[in-house]
């Protein structure tokens, strides 16, 4: 039966990556017989812009309607203005709450040929490859109740409540751990469980449902240390799974031991399988029109959603080698390249993986 899988190009380079990444898709869906159908819509200021809304009743219907979601990126400061449930990002949010995407898979891979660009000393982290495991529909940035209040002395005061019922924790853990099972077999779990009662409660499931999966490893670790072993020794870690608020922090420090923001895909997926892929970067307004943005992180999210919502890891293993030959061959968009080196465009890097996957 074909799967369908929604395109949505969103803002600024949006458009320009999407294309790329699309191409890529085209060939690996002819090659490798996979059946699927593309179908394209209107999301973010592209969406606002068209029809007034950043989330359009048509596109939330073909998203639920699919069996995947490639996103390029929403936002850009023309829509800086607009009231707040009108902003771009509330598209994607839209649609991460709408989908029920609570699992959100954030890989650093240090790709050795570009070892030179990571903050940290090539020996801390060749070899890099790990996986943060974010919930990302719960936590403090959902809680209610919230908000700024003024108190009976007259002075205000900011609120927001961090909660996690015990079914959010479990679906996340087993997520992470049946991840880890495909991989290192070794989970880390971040909570704060000295100070956080609802950590207290994180610890206690994430300890239960790692009864299910013996042969996987469960470790925990304090946030504040978690922070400090990323940068220190981040080899340490096979799958780290942690909370809305803390895997997005982590997440950033971790994405920047790989060295660009242009190399790193994700995933957001639910419980079904059905997933959002998009690069880690935003819209990128600065360089947008130019042709010059790194397609890489989006054509890599085509091989993470082969991979976890169409189960063809065969297909996202050759657009992963693709990409790695590519680097091989010594092609840098402009925000991977060594000073010396003259950077190829946006196009010239979709068509080079196009090549190596032919070839
Ligand atoms: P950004 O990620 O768009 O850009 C940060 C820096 O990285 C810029 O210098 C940009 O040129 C560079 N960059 C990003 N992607 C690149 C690529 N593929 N190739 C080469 N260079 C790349 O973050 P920024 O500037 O904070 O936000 C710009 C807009 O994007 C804002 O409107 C923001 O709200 C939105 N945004 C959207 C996200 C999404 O759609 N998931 C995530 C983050 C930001
Ligand atoms: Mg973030």
């Amino acid at each position: 039966m074909s799967k369908k899988i929604l395109i949505l190009p969103g803002d600024h380079i949006g458009p320009e990556i999407m294309a790329e990444a699309v191409r890529v898709l085209e060939h690996v869906n002819a090659r490798f017989d996979l059946d699927l159908e593309l179908e394209h819509a209107l999301v973010g200021g592209a969406a606002l812009d068209a029809v007034g809304t950043p989330l359009p009743d048509d596109t939330l219907a073909k998203a639920r309607a699919s069996d995947a979601i490639l996103l390029g990126a929403v936002g850009g400061p023309e829509w800086d203005n607009v009231e707040r449930h009108l902003r771009p990002e509330r598209g994607l949010l839209g649609l991460r709450s709408e989908l029920e995407l609570f699992g959100n898979l954030r890989p650093a891979l240090l790709y050795p040929q570009l070892a030179a660009a990571s903050s940290l000393k090539p020996e801390l982290v060749a070899g890099l490859d790990i996986l943060i495991v974010r919930e990302l529909t719960g936590g403090i940035y959902f809680g209610e109740p919230r908000g700024i209040r003024t108190l009976e002395n007259g002075e205000r005061q900011g609120f927001n409540t961090y909660v996690y019922s015990e079914s959010e924790i479990r679906r996340i853990g087993h997520l992470a751990f049946g991840l880890a099972r495909a991989r290192g077999k070794r989970v880390c779990s971040v909570d704060k469980a000295n100070v956080l009662d609802v950590t207290v409660l994180w610890r206690e499931v994430m300890t239960e449902v790692a009864k299910d999966y013996p042969d996987v490893e469960l470790s925990h670790m304090y946030v504040d240390n978690a922070a400090m072993q990323l940068v220190r020794a981040p080899k340490q870690f096979d799958v780290l799974v942690t909370g809305n608020m803390f895997g997005d922090i982590l997440s950033d420090a971790a994405a920047m031991l790989t060295g660009s923001i242009g190399m790193l895909p994700s995933a957001s997926l639910d419980s079904s399988g059905r997933g959002m892929y998009e690069p880690c970067h935003g819209s990128a307004p600065d360089i947008a029109g130019q042709g010059v943005a790194n397609p890489l992180a989006t054509i890599l999210s085509v091989a993470m959603m082969l991979r976890y919502t169409l189960d063809k890891p065969e297909a996202a293993a050759a657009i992963e080698a693709a990409v790695s030959a590519v680097l091989d061959r010594g092609l840098r968009t402009a925000d991977i390249r060594a000073e010396a080196e003259t950077p190829v465009s946006t196009s010239q890097m979709g068509e080079a993986v196009l090549q190596a996957l032919a070839g």
